[in-house]
């Protein structure tokens, strides 16, 4: 018996193990009917399971397995199959440096024009940045635009939505007249919220310029040319701590996190915030000089693009890709008022994925 089931129907071919298909018998035992989850255990299905016979017609397959049970693929459903098979395997990051133009979409448009939307999140999920102009600079539109996209804010205990002024009691260095080297917000998180807006609703100040750089194409550059400082930042976990009054977050965890295939796809890089590493760390003096040479690329100009934000207009960014931060301005007299909001990525890309019909429902 088979142990593999193989179709050529209408221009689609298929060729599976009989365990991956088994899975996805549609029926109303192993599927519940309506909601589209699964009821069937691999422990219900025979460890020699296999393809006792099967039939082929213009309509799909009907599969019998060696258990005796039957089961009916439609070809509606071997399509879909082969789609979420693929599903988000097929969008590689864009990398940037110093020079990108930033992908800017005016807000009307966003909203009115379907297509113009897809592209502009497409952007933002391949390049990890998007500039929204013309955006309403009433407090809270950071907040409302997420909620209209339907994306949840991610709380977090200082703020729901914060506001970032110069002021003499804030909590953190984002207040005052600072430059603001590039940094990823709340490294302090094990999982540091990995989308963030950042809306300015006022901005006459003499400089504050943005600055963002991609922090994956800042980290591969490193590992190219220094693969043992990248290993040390990879494996090291390192903490950080961002704390007010009332709140506290604190993490330990490498700068660098890298997925199963060993692509990059996640950087924590918050310098104001990194606390002292444990003495014991057997590999300390390497980590500061592999953090050295990663902070000497941030803050090398030919890796930042830097574009003033005006008051209506929005900064989106990868939370765990491209770091932020902001060149000094003018002080007290200055009003300059940002506000920011924390969001999950996978959330957006979710939405494209359903305003491009890839997620079918
Ligand atoms: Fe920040
Ligand atoms: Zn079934």
């Amino acid at each position: 018996m088979a142990s593999r089931v193989s179709v050529l129907i209408d221009g689609l071919s298929l060729d599976a193990p009989a365990t991956w298909l088994r899975l996805q018998c549609p029926c109303a035992s192993c599927f519940v009917p309506g909601i589209g989850e699964r009821r069937l255990t691999l422990s219900e299905v025979p460890l020699d399971l296999a393809v006792a016979d099967q039939f082929v017609d213009d309509g799909g397959v009907t599969v019998i397995w060696n258990d005796g049970h039957t089961s009916r693929y439609d070809m509606a459903l071997l399509r879909l199959l082969r789609l979420v098979e693929r599903r988000r395997m097929q969008h590689e990051p864009r990398l940037w440096s110093g020079g990108h133009e930033l992908p800017t979409v005016d807000d009307g448009a966003f909203w009115g024009d379907d297509a113009l939307r897809s592209e502009a999140l497409a952007s933002y999920r391949d390049e990890g940045v998007l500039v929204v102009t013309g955006m309403s600079t009433e407090p809270g539109e950071c907040g409302r635009w997420l909620e209209r996209l339907g994306v949840a804010i991610r709380e977090v205990p200082f703020a729901r939505i914060h506001d970032i002024e110069y002021s003499l009691d804030g909590y953190n260095i984002a207040f005052t007249a600072d430059p603001l080297p590039p940094h990823t917000d709340l490294a302090s998180y094990t999982w540091p919220p990995s989308g963030q807006l950042l809306a300015m609703l006022q901005n006459s100040a003499d400089g504050g310029d943005s600055i963002v750089v991609d922090g994956w194409n800042v980290v591969d550059q490193l590992r190219a040319d220094d693969p043992a400082a990248f290993t040390v930042l990879a494996e090291v976990p390192v903490p950080h701590r961002i704390y007010s009054d009332e709140g506290e977050t604190f993490s330990r965890q490498p700068i660098v996190r890298v997925d199963p295939a060993g692509a990059v796809v996640g950087v924590r890089y918050s310098n104001q915030t990194l606390q002292p590493l444990p003495l014991d760390e057997p590999r300390l003096d390497e980590w500061y000089s592999a953090y050295r040479a990663l902070t000497e690329r941030i803050l090398d100009s030919g890796n930042q693009v830097h574009r003033r934000l005006d008051a209506g207009q929005m900064l989106m960014v990868h939370g765990h890709r491209v770091l932020h931060g902001r060149t000094g301005f003018s002080g007290a007299e200055a009003r300059r008022h940002l506000q920011d909001a924390y969001f999950e990525f996978d959330d957006v890309v979710n939405r494209l994925d359903r305003l491009e019909g890839v997620a079918p429902t």
